[in-house]
Order: C-alpha cells, then sequence, then structure tokens
C-alpha cells in the first residue's frame, strides 16, 4: 500500500499518475477548509471529483458551522478570530459544502459529531450520467 501523498488543493496540477489513481481508495482532507479561502473548497471538489473513482469517499474534518449557526461558543470565538486574521478563512457551514459538492457529484453519505465540536463529513462520489450507461 503507497503511502499518503500530499496534494495542494488549489492547484491545477493537483493530479496523479493512472497507476496511482487506479490504487487511490480514499481522500481525507483534515483542517484545512477553515483556514484556507472558500475557493479551496471550489478546488478540493473540483480535483478530486477528477482523482476519485465513483463511489469512492472524500472525507472532511474540522470544525463547521450548521444552517448558519456555530456548534459552540468556542468555535463562535474561534471563527471571529480567523476573520480577524483573514477575512476570507472563517468556519464553513456544512449546508454550503454539501450544496457545492453536489455540483461536482458528491453526495453526504454520513456526518459525525466528533470531540472538540468537530465534525467527520464522507462524501462519496457519485458516477456521471455517461459512467450510469
Ligand atoms: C490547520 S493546519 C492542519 C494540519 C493537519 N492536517 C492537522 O489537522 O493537524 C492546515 C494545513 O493545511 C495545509 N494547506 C493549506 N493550504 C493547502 C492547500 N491548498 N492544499 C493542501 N494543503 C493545504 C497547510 O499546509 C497546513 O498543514
Amino acid at each position: 500500500m503507497p503511502g499518503p501523498i500530499y496534494l495542494d488543493v488549489d492547484s491545477d496540477r493537483c493530479n496523479l499518475n493512472s497507476s496511482i489513481r487506479k490504487e487511490l481508495a480514499v481522500i481525507v482532507c483534515i483542517n484545512l477548509l477553515h483556514v484556507s479561502p472558500w475557493r479551496s473548497v471550489v478546488s478540493l471538489f473540483k480535483n478530486t471529483s477528477k482523482l476519485l473513482r465513483p463511489n469512492l469517499n472524500l472525507i472532511i474534518y474540522g470544525p463547521f458551522k450548521i444552517h448558519c449557526n456555530h456548534t459552540s461558543k468556542s468555535n463562535m470565538i474561534f471563527d471571529r478570530k480567523l476573520r480577524n486574521e483573514r477575512p476570507e478563512w472563517g468556519l464553513r457551514d456544512i449546508d454550503d459544502i454539501v450544496t457545492f459538492a453536489s455540483s461536482k457529484l458528491f453526495i453526504l453519505e454520513n456526518s459525525y459529531h466528533m470531540p472538540s465540536n468537530n465534525f467527520l463529513l464522507v462524501f462519496s462520489k457519485q458516477k456521471t450520467s455517461i459512467e450510469q450507461i
């Protein structure tokens, strides 16, 4: 089993050769989306939709808002601190991520509330209309 590979989600060269892609089982993204601009959410789904075969998972871990609400006071304070540091950073709303993900053929299969007000979001890549034939 090959080891983990670092992928720059924002890079258009975010690609892997076909032999690695064939072996790719899952893509995991830990604590990235709140310390990067929204465009990284866009690139993450855009690039992983090219890399993952249907039914494989993109797993995202970190703090999120739900339905525009923070899940704890500490997350709200953390979010404010991040936005003061870099206005384009901040806790993302799971609804916004799910909506964008569906435009890239990812559906939210499961979400787990994790310790310290974090979440684990399990997305699965759907078949394109051609792949469904
Ligand atoms: C808050 S740290 C999280 C590090 C580690 N995953 C953890 O949970 O402890 C954010 C990480 O995102 C990485 N990062 C920032 N922009 C990135 C990008 N465009 N593509 C991939 N990783 C990125 C940074 O290098 C940094 O290691």
